[in-house]
């Protein structure tokens, strides 16, 4: 199973192991980490699933939809290149080793 590691907002990282289709807010709630709201359930309709995606990994992500493009303007935290909404990427084999930083707020 792929390793991510999710990094809080005052630097405390986590590594876990996550089975193949798991999306990285379901990653987080199942494994308690704190930092993800997603108040719409994963539905691409809060953006309160706010991640920021380390550098290395931006290119390497699939492409943001429309709709995940759009939200991303109404994050609580700054919107930057890296910022990505958590439920609407699922983990692959390919994503071995992300990384990636929750904001200081969702809401
Ligand atoms: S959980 Fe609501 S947009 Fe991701």
């Amino acid at each position: 199973m792929p390793a991510v590691t999710y990094v809080s907002a005052d630097g405390a990282r986590e590594q876990v192991e996550l089975a193949v289709g798991t999306t990285l807010k379901d990653g987080a709630l199942e494994n308690g980490i704190d930092g993800i709201v997603a108040e719409c359930g994963g539905n691409a309709m809060c953006a309160t699933c706010h991640v920021y995606v380390d550098e290395a990994w931006i290119e390497r992500l699939p492409e943001r939809s429309e709709v995940e493009d759009e939200l991303l303007e109404s994050t609580a935290s700054e919107r930057t290149a890296a910022s990505r909404l958590s439920c609407q990427i699922k983990v692959s084999d390919e994503l071995e080793g992300l990384v990636v930083q929750l904001p200081e707020e969702q809401e």
